[in-house]
């Protein structure tokens, strides 16, 4: 799909067809309103047979002879102009584009971009543009080719003009929005991939990769015998389970100044979680492919700084292994010690992120890092507190809290703060060592937050629980969403552009 940005007036310009929006109470746009009267009143009437509707997602396609400027009009529910937000536009646009799809549209005018969203500037709204419409025609082919066969029309978004200085406007949310797009592409391609050929191994294979595309990109692989060295205790405890290799990748992207802190990335890239020795039940284990989603964000963050060059320095790391109950595994009641020097007694070896995390989050002191944020699919709790809807959010630092509130705002893609009060720490007190893995029955989702806390004093930190919004389980949908990606990298551009773009 190609995005196109011109100087245009809406009933000169050409296209298969244009999509625009209604507020409630059936409020036209004002793009609407042109087509409205170019076409004779078409929308108005349909408004009143009731055919538009402006309930946020609703959309209906009004057809024009074929010779018409614009074949068809798409025309979309907003909902409330006062509650339109940049989830509630894509919800919108989403919708506009399914219908795009169904009157097999090549060429598509998207004029909800001029639709006011809360908060958000004309760029912001372009580049949210990009991402429904580069997830509606996302196919997973690496080990299914023949889904790729093209099953779509659509080749180009046109967003158009109205003077010639919104021309850098959308052009720069266009570049964003593709960069966005790319990355969260590549973060769902590795998180779709079985286990046996996303390996360990496989991602830091990726980073490379990567690399060889962004030679401004610096990757380092730890090996098992440098994290022994080093004394990853923790971590190396999981991948022994397993005849897989960990691997502690390091990707360096640094578009700012040498001597700025950068912003560091962690993310668990548990590439199958078994359980190990505290085995999982069999139902919906295949899911547990989904376990390096983190990793998956985190090189999906990164492509999409490399391909926007983001004027900031950014340190990705991940943290790969397979949890698997072989002969070398570790059995409940083991005590490991961590690469902070503090010990661990691994009660259930089903909490295998934390550990590895753990050493992940000790081990990236040495970038100095201005703030840290961890991505994992930690916690099922997660999923029972805050359902498939928002990440789980939980942080040492009011100023990170509110910059990642932001960017989800800004792009849809929210989370939702848990408390991580000392109250609950003791949880995870142990009579053989300075902590237990698992803390109880309750509050899942923050102890495991709590456990990681004991390891990120030294600096801003934010944990991204993604359980819920990393995959989804059941049917067509089944497969990997890019979430967090537009989070992520939203909240970078809000500390490479501290004042707007
Ligand atoms: N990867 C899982 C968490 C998970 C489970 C995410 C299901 C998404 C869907 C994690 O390693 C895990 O097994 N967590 C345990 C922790 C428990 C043993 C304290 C869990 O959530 O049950
Ligand atoms: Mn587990
Ligand atoms: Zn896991």
């Amino acid at each position: 799909m190609d995005y196109i940005a011109k100087t245009a007036a809406l009933n000169k310009e050409t296209a298969d067809c244009v999509i625009v929006g209604l507020f409630n109470p059936r409020k036209l746009s004002p793009s609407a309103r042109k087509l409205d009267s170019l076409y004779r009143g078409a929308i108005t009437q349909a408004c009143q047979r009731g055919i538009a509707k402006s309930a946020l997602g609703q959309a209906v396609t009004l057809h024009n002879s074929n010779r018409s400027k614009h074949a068809h009009i798409i025309v979309v529910g907003c909902g409330d102009k006062e509650h339109f937000s940049a989830h509630a536009f894509q919800k919108a646009l989403s919708a506009g584009i399914s219908e795009a799809k169904k009157c097999n549209a090549g060429t598509v005018i998207n004029s909800l971009v001029e639709m006011p969203i809360m908060q958000c500037d004309l760029q912001t709204r372009v580049q949210a543009s990009v991402l429904p419409s580069k997830a509606a025609i996302y196919r997973y082919t690496h080990t299914k080719p023949k889904a790729g066969k093209a099953c779509h029309s659509l080749k180009k978004m046109k967003f158009l003009a109205s003077q010639s200085s919104e021309l850098a406007i959308l052009r720069q949310g266009k570049k964003f929005g593709q960069a966005i797009a790319a990355g969260m592409n590549l973060t769902k391609d590795l998180r779709n991939l079985p286990g046996n050929i996303c390996t360990p191994a496989y991602l830091a294979e990726q980073a490379l990769a990567l690399k060889d595309e962004y030679p401004q990109l610096r990757v380092t692989v730890l090996e098992e015998p440098q994290m022994e060295k080093l004394g990853m205790g923790a971590l190396l405890s999981v991948s022994h389970g397993s005849v897989q290799p960990a691997k502690l990748v390091t990707m360096e992207y640094r578009g700012g100044p040498s001597d700025a802190r950068p912003a560091v990335l962690v993310g668990k890239g548990i590439t199958f979680d078994t359980g190990g020795i505290s085995l999982k039940p069999g139902s919906a284990m295949d899911e547990m492919k989904f376990d390096m989603c983190g990793a998956g964000s985190v090189l999906g963050t990164l492509k999409a700084c490399c391909a926007m060059n983001i004027p900031l320095n950014v340190v990705g790391v991940i943290a790969c292994a397979e949890n698997m109950p072989g002969g070398k595994a570790s059995r409940p009641g083991d005590v490991v010690t961590t690469m902070s020097g503090q010990t661990v007694e691994i009660l259930n070896t089903d909490a295998e992120g934390r550990l590895v995390l753990c050493d992940a989050l000790t081990y990236i002191e040495k970038f100095d890092p201005e703030t840290v944020i961890d991505i994992a699919t930690l916690t099922g709790a997660c999923i029972v507190a805050l359902g498939h809807v928002p990440c789980g959010l939980m942080s040492n630092d009011e100023l990170l809290v509110e910059d990642l509130y932001r960017a989800g705002d800004l792009t849809g893609d929210r989370t939702w703060r848990l408390p991580l009060w000392d109250d609950y720490q003791s949880q995870l007190d142990s009579n053989f060592a300075d902590m237990a893995n698992i803390g109880g029955r309750w509050a899942g989702t923050i102890t495991a937050a709590c456990f990681l806390s004991r390891f990120t004093e030294k600096y801003r930190w934010a944990h991204l629980d993604i359980a819920g919004v990393a995959w989804h389980s059941q049917g067509k949908q089944k497969g990997a969403t890019g979430r967090p990606v537009p989070l992520l990298t939203q909240y970078l551009l809000s500390q490479a552009y501290p004042s707007g773009h």
